[in-house]
Formats: C-alpha cells, sequence, structure tokens
C-alpha cells in the first residue's frame, strides 16, 4: 500500500515537472494526451498500440530516439510512431519516458493458457540444443527488465507476437543485437508460447 501511494506520488510529480516544463519554454512538447490517445487513458495499451506504462525509462527513451531516427521501421512504426516523435525535443523525449515509466502496469492476461508452461521453460532456460540463450539472463526473473532491457511482464499477446515475427520479416528494432538473432531462431509456437506466458506475468 505505502508503496503504491509512493508510485502514485512520484508519477504525480513526474507529471507536474512535464506539464511545467511544457509551460516554461518547451511549448512545441506534445502533452501526454497526444500519446494516450493511441496507447489507452492510463497508458495500459490499445492494440495496436503496446502498454507504455511501467516501461523502464532507458528503454522507452532508446525506442523514441530510434523512431524519430527510422530504425524501428515496422510497418505500424512508420504509420504511428515515425510522425509521433517527429518533433519531440531531446527534454520531451527523457520526460515523456519517466512519465511512463512511473505509471503502474497491469498485466494484460491475453495470452493461451495451455501455452504458458512451454513458454516458460525457454523463457527460464532457453533452448539449449538451438543455441538459444534463456530471456532471464537480460529480461529478469520476472520479466521486469534490466536497465535500459525492456519489462515484458503482461504485454499483449498480440504486441509480443508480432515483435518477435518482425525480426524474421526483416524489420529492424532500436538495436542491431541481440534481439534479430534470437528471434530469426524461435518457431511459430514457440513465439506463441513465449507470448502467451508473458502476457499472464505481473
Ligand atoms: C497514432 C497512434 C500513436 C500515437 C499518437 C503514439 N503512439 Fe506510440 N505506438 C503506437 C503503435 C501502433 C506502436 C507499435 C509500433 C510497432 O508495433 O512497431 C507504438 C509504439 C510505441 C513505443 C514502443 C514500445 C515498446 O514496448 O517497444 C513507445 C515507447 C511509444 N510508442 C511511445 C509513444 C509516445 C511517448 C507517444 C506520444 C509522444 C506516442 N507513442 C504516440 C501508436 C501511437
Ligand atoms: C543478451 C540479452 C537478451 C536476451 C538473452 C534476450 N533479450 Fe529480448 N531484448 C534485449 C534487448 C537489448 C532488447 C531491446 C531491443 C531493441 O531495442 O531493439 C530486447 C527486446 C525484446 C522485446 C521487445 C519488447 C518491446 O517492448 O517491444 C521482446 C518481445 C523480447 N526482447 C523478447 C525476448 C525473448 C522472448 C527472449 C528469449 C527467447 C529474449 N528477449 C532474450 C535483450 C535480450
Amino acid at each position: 500500500m505505502q508503496m503504491k501511494s509512493n508510485h502514485t506520488k512520484t508519477a504525480a510529480v513526474a507529471f507536474a515537472a512535464l506539464v511545467i516544463s511544457v509551460l516554461v519554454g518547451h511549448a512545441e512538447s506534445p502533452g501526454i494526451r497526444n500519446c494516450t490517445w493511441c496507447h489507452g487513458g492510463s497508458a495500459q495499451g490499445y492494440t495496436p498500440a503496446p502498454r507504455l506504462a511501467g516501461q523502464r525509462a532507458g528503454y522507452i527513451e532508446q525506442q523514441l530516439v530510434s523512431f524519430g531516427k527510422h530504425t524501428r521501421d515496422s510497418p505500424f512504426s512508420r504509420q504511428y510512431m515515425w510522425g509521433a516523435t517527429a518533433t519531440l525535443s531531446p527534454q520531451a523525449v527523457r520526460d515523456l519516458a519517466l512519465y511512463f515509466s512511473q505509471l503502474p502496469p497491469r498485466p494484460a492476461n491475453d495470452g493461451d493458457r495451455e501455452l504458458v508452461a512451454a513458454g516458460e521453460a525457454i523463457y527460464q532456460r532457453g533452448i539449449p540444443e538451438a543455441n538459444i540463450a534463456a530471456c532471464v539472463a537480460c529480461h529478469g526473473p520476472k520479466a521486469e527488465g534490466v536497465g535500459a532491457i525492456p519489462r515484458l511482464s503482461g504485454l499483449a499477446y498480440t504486441y509480443l507476437k508480432r515483435r518477435l515475427e518482425q525480426w524474421s520479416e526483416g524489420y529492424h528494432g532500436a538495436l542491431p543485437a541481440p534481439m534479430p538473432h534470437i528471434a530469426r531462431n524461435l518457431s511459430r509456437s514457440q513465439i506463441e508460447g513465449l507470448a502467451s506466458y508473458l502476457s499472464f506475468v505481473k
């Protein structure tokens, strides 16, 4: 309870800071509402836009920069995020990343329950015979993310599945490694298992 109210308080402070920075000289930075009309009222995601609440600040920042530079280039990135980031100042990028990272995330819980065990096994142990590293090594024991490595826990099934498929389809994320190599070696059913498992992790 204590923690929750602290969280809310920090988010409120960050929000106030953002509003102030918009008022005092960053008038060009679009407000939070320019993001939440696609990403959902409390940034919990609204298909096809993923949840931003609780995502790592460093990761959000890196993605916004990469949309702005047109490095992250999937069809939805081009259609929605290239425009949304075109006029963001570096300060607005940092403020938005901090604000969204501090909102409490809710799990999507929308995967296939029958695939959860198979997905969890790959997440925790990898697939040694196929030389696929355990996801846990980078994304953390509860898929909460580490540093600028993203939180995966509770993201929507369709978003996770699409992301994991896009690296094999030749689209790019922000970074050239390690995800393209990892994702290209996953089969369709392994991707469905991972996306199902992760959608339920709190
Ligand atoms: C017109 C709809 C739309 C608007 C407006 C929009 N987004 Fe997005 N956003 C999307 C979609 C769709 C995606 C998924 C892109 C993909 O699948 O490659 C996305 C992806 C993202 C991601 C990547 C998340 C991840 O987990 O990798 C971030 C970060 C993001 N948006 C932040 C923002 C911010 C901050 C704003 C406001 C400045 C914003 N978006 C405005 C639709 C939108
Ligand atoms: C060696 C470290 C490492 C390992 C192991 C790893 N990841 Fe990642 N993952 C990353 C990094 C770094 C990114 C950010 C990539 C980018 O921005 O282009 C990422 C991004 C992702 C994303 C995109 C999240 C979003 O919000 O769009 C998904 C999904 C993902 N990883 C799933 C997995 C799965 C599933 C596994 C295990 C099969 C795995 N990762 C193993 C480092 C790793």
